[in-house]
């Protein structure tokens, strides 16, 4: 899959539900509504899509949410696509907020899984409890060690916030290089109606990486996860650093990618409104063939990148759906 601007499109990133246990502040509102169960498509639906795009090239495949592993019966999807490592697939990874890791670190293994991300802003558990709204830290933290304990390689996943969290990346980069975690720091993006103000959040991380070389030698490396992020080894841990900013440097023009979806809706940029709907045609039963095509159509209209701003006079998001539909 090849789209108009010569990228090839290797990694295929799927939201398996979306909702989620937890009520991160820069995601969704308190009193989010989630998607009724009939309009979300069954394990095996989603298992027939990803079949499709690893036929026609598809290599890594992110499964997340929301939180994917509150879906039920999730791990026969894993199961599944484990399966086809090795035969089309390269990868198979997880993002996660490890709440259940616990339970599940174990089964992912088990289904192929060798990487994983987990969503943690902070180490604080008072802040932890304000940022997540419901979250408690002690049951994320045990996740991580869990999966630490399954062999699962770990990165860490933090959005920067002003005035949040911006005074603990330093003890984050401590703390990961001592449990041999990669951390990676995330700008926030103007995804879905929040009930705060995304203008007061928002840290550039151009900046946090030149108060981080204040303690830290961070050296260039070419290392890539097929993902957006910049990467850096921290000579003092032996660690990677990594910077996502689609906010500071839009980093399109090495767009691999494209999202789908537990409802079926295929977008092909995170941070644009076109998407293709794929529900309707596999309920009605399409072949092989005729699905391949239409996803090869959808590729065709991936856009050259995204337009996001956080609008400071209208306080509105660029892209209405929320992060939580699409899974980052
Ligand atoms: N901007 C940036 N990152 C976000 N995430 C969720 N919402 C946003 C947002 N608006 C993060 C989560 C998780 C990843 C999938 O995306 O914290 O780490
Ligand atoms: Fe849930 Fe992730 Fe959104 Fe937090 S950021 S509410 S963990 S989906």
């Amino acid at each position: 899959m090849i789209d108009p601007f010569g990228r090839a499109i290797t990694y295929l990133r799927v939201s398996v539900t979306d909702r989620c246990d937890l009520r991160c502040v820069y995601c969704m509102a308190e009193d989010m509504t989630f998607l009724p169960k009939a309009e979300v498509l069954s394990l095996e639906e989603l298992d027939r899509l990803c079949a499709a795009f690893i036929r026609l090239g598809t290599r890594k495949i992110r499964i997340t949410g929301g939180e994917p592993l509150v879906r039920r019966g999730v791990i026969s999807l894993f199961d599944s696509l484990g399966a086809r490592i090795g035969d089309g697939l390269d990868e198979l990874t997880v993002t996660t907020n490890g709440s259940q890791l616990v339970r599940f670190a174990t089964d992912l293994r088990a289904a192929g899984v060798r990487r994983l991300n987990v969503s943690l802003d902070t180490l604080d558990p008072e802040k932890f409890a304000a940022i997540t709204r419901w979250g408690k830290i002690d049951k994320t933290l045990e996740g991580i060690f869990a999966a630490k304990a399954a062999g699962l390689a770990i990165k860490i996943n933090a959005v920067a916030m002003k005035g949040v969290n911006e005074d603990e990346f330093d003890g984050m980069i401590a703390w990961c290089g001592e449990h041999g975690f990669d951390l990676c720091l995330i700008e926030t993006m103007p995804m879905g109606d929040i009930d705060g103000d995304r203008t007061q959040q928002y840290l550039p991380l151009s900046v946090v990486r030149s108060r981080l070389r204040k303690t830290w030698t961070l050296e260039d490396t070419d290392y890539q996860t097929g993902g957006p992020a910049r990467y850096y080894t921290v000579a003092e841990t032996g660690r990677r650093v990594g910077f996502i900013t689609p906010m500071t440097h839009n980093f399109c023009e090495s767009c691999n990618r494209v999202r789908l979806t537990c409802t079926g809706t295929l977008y092909m940029c995170l941070g644009q409104d076109d998407a293709a709907d794929f529900r309707r045609p596999l309920r009605a039963g399409v072949p092989d063939d005729e699905l391949d095509a239409l996803i090869v159509a959808a590729i065709a209209r991936k856009p050259k990148g995204h337009d996001f701003v956080i609008d400071r006079r209208e306080n509105r998001p660029s892209v209405a759906r929320h992060m939580s539909l699409t899974g980052g």
